[in-house]
């Protein structure tokens, strides 16, 4: 009898692990979780080249908006706001730059380790050569509250937005661009390098020059393939010289930029549809990457979009969509992580996120992407981190505050108030334990 006990219990136990749930997926040690800001859209009071351009363009966004916006599913319940000229002028946007301490409260109230936030160069310096140090204490105040609470910032010195002065000479076409950018970074450097070792010098070059200067949807509103190379070299040799003024102020400090990177699909497959993939592949996703291969500690991902790369055009109908129409497709993100092993450094997601206003879709797609993120890892990505774009409802560049991609919820009728979303909290427990339930 005992004999049979003991072996029908190692036979049980063997086999429930089968009919079990299958087991919680774990994060690899020290894995930072966070949620990602960028200056211009949250802080507020900002003079920039692009709050002198919503001045100038709001009216227009407002009249066009149906153009742009009326096949969305989204359109009957954004209709009033994308139709309303202050919807284009970010003004106080979360007055983030005087409730940071605020802000930085919720992060900790969601088990957050880490934020990417981004400095307003406008602010640092607003004249050429002329810093400002009241903006710069501002900044290492930040830094330090970030630090009393355990949470490791992640700082971008450029997230689109430029002084006045440096768009009066012509910006990224000016010759002399790089070098007044790398000004500003040895002042940052010097001023804020010991409180910082995840440094992003740029956000999106790619995805910026092309919507500037090609598409011509952002300032300067161009659309001239000529200043998009022109523009494009000069981001590339400002991030070099960047990277150098970091590394030399501190030899340990993590250098890299954020990069857009979008999952290129083949359709079927075939030939024609793989060559399509490959031009977009490594025009877009990889060509900044290669350009500065030897000057990037890690690989940063902005994860959002996935393309289908068909010669014929066929259409296709995604299962889901964001409230801008922008596919769901988080499974997209394991073959942009596997597409960046071959650099060899360690990743971090430095955006993934969609608009949500009625967060009905967020928990889901924040759980897919980490799913597939698990999976990137066990098969030899080294992912470090994540960070949800975005902490709050923010001002979404030419489409205003419309899009909702906060994982808190900011009231622009009831003087900004913020209201934690129930994904943020599923996100919270994530974070909190390290690890990935399994249904
Ligand atoms: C990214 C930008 C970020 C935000 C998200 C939605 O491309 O880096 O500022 O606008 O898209």
């Amino acid at each position: 009898m005992k004999i049979f006990l003991l072996t029908s219990l190692i036979f049980f136990s063997s086999v429930t692990p089968a009919l079990a749930t299958s087991p919680d997926l774990q994060f690899p040690q020290g894995f930072l979780w966070g949620a990602s800001t960028a200056a211009h859209q949250v802080e507020g009071g900002n003079t920039n080249q692009w709050s002198v351009w919503e001045q100038q363009n709001a009216d227009r966004l407002a009249r066009t908006a149906p153009d742009r916006y009326k096949n969305l599913i989204s359109w009957p319940s954004i209709k009033d706001q994308a139709t309303d000229p202050a919807n284009y002028i970010s003004g106080a946007a979360d007055d983030e730059y005087n409730r940071y301490d605020e802000d930085f409260d919720l992060l900790q109230q969601l088990s957050l380790n880490s934020y990417r936030f981004s400095l307003e160069w406008s602010r640092i310096e607003p004249k050429q050569g002329e810093f400002d140090e009241q903006a710069i204490e501002h900044y290492k105040e930040e830094l330090t509250d970030l630090k009393k609470r355990g949470i490791t910032p992640f700082v971008t010195i450029y997230h689109w937005t430029e002084p006045v002065w440096f768009s009066d000479l012509g910006g990224w076409e000016h010759s002399k661009s790089p070098e007044f950018f790398n000004q500003f970074v040895e002042k940052v450097a010097a001023e804020l390098g010991d409180q910082v070792t995840y440094w992003a010098t740029l956000n999106e070059p790619n995805g910026y020059a092309a919507n500037s200067y090609l598409v011509g949807k952002w300032p300067p509103n161009a659309h001239n393939p000529f200043a998009y190379l022109l523009v494009t070299s000069s981001l590339i040799k400002a991030h070099k010289l960047a990277y150098t003024t970091l590394k030399q102020q501190n030899p340990k400090a993590q250098v890299g930029i954020a990069q857009s990177m979008s999952d290129v699909e083949a359709v079927n497959n075939s030939w024609l549809n793989r060559l399509i993939k490959g031009v977009i592949d490594d025009n877009s996703n990889y060509y900044f990457l290669n350009q500065i291969e030897d000057y990037q500690d890690y690989i940063g991902v902005n994860y959002y979009r996935h393309i289908r790369a068909d010669w014929a055009l066929s259409k296709s109908t995604p299962a889901k969509v964001s409230d801008m129409g922008w596919e769901l497709y988080p499974q997209g993100i394991y073959d942009v992580l596997i597409g960046v092993k071959k650099y060899n450094k360690p990743i971090y997601i430095t955006e993934s996120g969609l608009a949500d206003a009625s967060d009905t879709n967020r928990a889901w797609y924040i759980q897919q992407t980490l799913s597939s993120v698990h999976q990137a890892i066990g098969d030899g990505a080294d992912v470090r981190g994540y960070f949800h774009w975005s902490l709050l409802d923010n001002f979404e560049w030419a489409e205003g505050f419309w899009p909702r991609f906060g994982l808190v919820a900011v009231d622009r009728s009831n003087n900004l108030k913020r209201t934690i979303r129930p994904s943020a909290f599923s996100y919270a427990s994530i974070a909190k334990n390290n690890t990935l339930p399994q249904p």
